[in-house]
């Protein structure tokens, strides 16, 4: 099993070009299912789950090529309305297929998700709110099997009790084409979904948004378009506390500076100056970063709860004491330990971690236990002294496009062996 080998202590500087967003291109290339003819999707990173995500559209029938950062889908021959266990297995995520599938086959067969790193992970949001639409689920076995008995969905009001993003998507998937007007309330308003949107509407969707309450008039059929996906506010806050963490200054590129507003000024309470511009943020740190007085995640636009595990990478070698309370995920701290074997000072108690920052950390052999998680750990590992070891790559793999590339481009001392 490959390893990265992060030397750390040098101190980072130079130009990040940000990778188009993970979160955006899942649920795009669900939505490519829905639409006749070939759809090309620009600026799409390259990605274990986005690979994940192709195989799952070849396993419906359709054409995929994935040529440098563009990706095209025809699903004009997709005629199979399931996910295998192992790609299920391979890839949670793929849930936000099940609307998809369902609009398209009439019907839809696959393994339930089940848990994750980050706790369980309950899908009754999304399932409530097919069966308002008309859908007919069976859940057996550990298997969902579902069927539109009218062979479409039905318009409905959906009134989500937490706006869940991978159910407003579904929702949102299900709805373009269904029978009548659907409304959602209380829906996740995150860029990611304004973007899917957008590709839709592209595709001839009639979609409107205000704020948390999505309005969609189904269609009778969608047309294939070409769309770029938005920049990943998540890569970019991660590079941002990398480079942080070092004391270093980089220009990132190729971001939107609006998607992370409430990012930004968590760095500038450490510390750092910021300097934006419409695709660009210039970041400048510190010697050594303050501590962040109490940072609580939030759904968008509060603070992302997928740029905490970075942001507190970079609080365990802060000056003073720092706060962190996760209120979307109820197991999202597994990665703590693998910072403490580095010699960070951290408390967990339920949802809330407190870190004392220490002068400095020590190379160590640790795993990464999650995506993010696996971003914390680089970060520390870039501010220790000495050589890190980090296993378990495959989780970093999953969300970070060239990170060795990146992060050596910044004067970072990484290898992959
Ligand atoms: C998405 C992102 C993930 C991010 C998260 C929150 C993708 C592929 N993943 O995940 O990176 O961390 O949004 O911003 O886009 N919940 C229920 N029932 C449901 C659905 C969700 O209880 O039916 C709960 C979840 O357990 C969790 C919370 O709602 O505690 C948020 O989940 P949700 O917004 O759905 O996140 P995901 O779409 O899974």
């Amino acid at each position: 099993m490959p390893h990265l080998l992060i030397d750390g202590g040098r101190r980072l500087n130079g130009t990040v070009a940000i990778h188009g967003a993970k979160n955006a291109v899942l649920p795009l290339l669900a939505a490519t299912l829905l639409a006749d003819g070939e759809s090309v999707l620009h600026n799409a990173p390259q990605l274990s789950d986005v690979e994940g995500c192709l195989e799952i559209l070849s396993g419906f029938g359709c054409r995929t090529t994935q040529e440098g950062d563009t990706i095209t889908v025809c699903a004009d021959a997709a005629d199979t309305p399931s996910i295998t266990d192992e790609l299920m297995r391979k890839m949670r995520s793929s849930i936000v297929f099940l609307g998809a599938m369902m609009a398209r086959f009439g019907e839809a067969h696959l393994s339930y998700p089940g848990g994750c790193e980050l706790g369980p992970r309950p899908i009754d949001l999304h399932l409530a709110a097919f069966r308002l639409m008309g859908a007919e689920i069976h859940e057996e076995g550990g298997q969902l099997h579902a069927f539109l008995p009218e062979g479409r969905f039905l318009g409905n009001t959906v009134s989500l009790s937490f706006p869940s993003v991978g159910a407003t998507e579904n929702i949102l998937l299900a709805a373009v084409t269904a029978k009548g007007t659907t409304t959602i309330l209380n829906a996740a308003r995150e860029p990611e979904i304004i973007d899917l949107a957008a590709y839709l509407s592209a595709c001839g969707a009639r979609i409107h948004i205000d704020g948390g309450t999505i309005t969609v008039e189904g269609v009778e059929r969608l047309t294939a378009c070409t769309h770029t996906v938005i920049p990943d506010r998540i890569e970019a806050a991660t590079y941002m506390a990398a480079v942080a963490v070092t004391g270093g200054s980089a220009v990132l590129e190729r971001l939107c500076p609006a998607h992370i507003a409430t990012v930004l000024p968590v760095f500038a309470e450490m510390g750092c100056r910021i300097s934006e511009f419409p695709q660009q943020i210039v970041l400048n740190a510190p010697a050594r970063l303050n501590r962040i007085p109490f940072l609580r995640t939030m759904p968008y636009p509060g603070f992302p709860t997928d740029a905490a595990a970075p942001l507190l990478a970079a609080a365990t070698v802060a000056n003073g004491t720092s706060v962190f309370v996760e209120s979307i995920f109820e197991s999202r701290y597994k990665y703590v330990g693998e910072l403490a074997r580095m010699g960070a000072h951290i408390k967990i108690e339920s949802r809330v971690a407190i870190v004392e920052g220490v002068p400095s950390l020590s190379g160590a052999a640790v795993d990464c236990t999650d995506l993010r998680g696996g971003a914390a750990l680089v970060i520390a590992a870039l501010a220790a002294e000495g050589r890190t070891v980090i296993g378990e790559l495959t989780h970093l793999d999953r969300g970070y496009d060239h990170l060795e590339d990146t992060l050596t481009a910044l004067g970072a001392r990484v290898q992959r062996k």
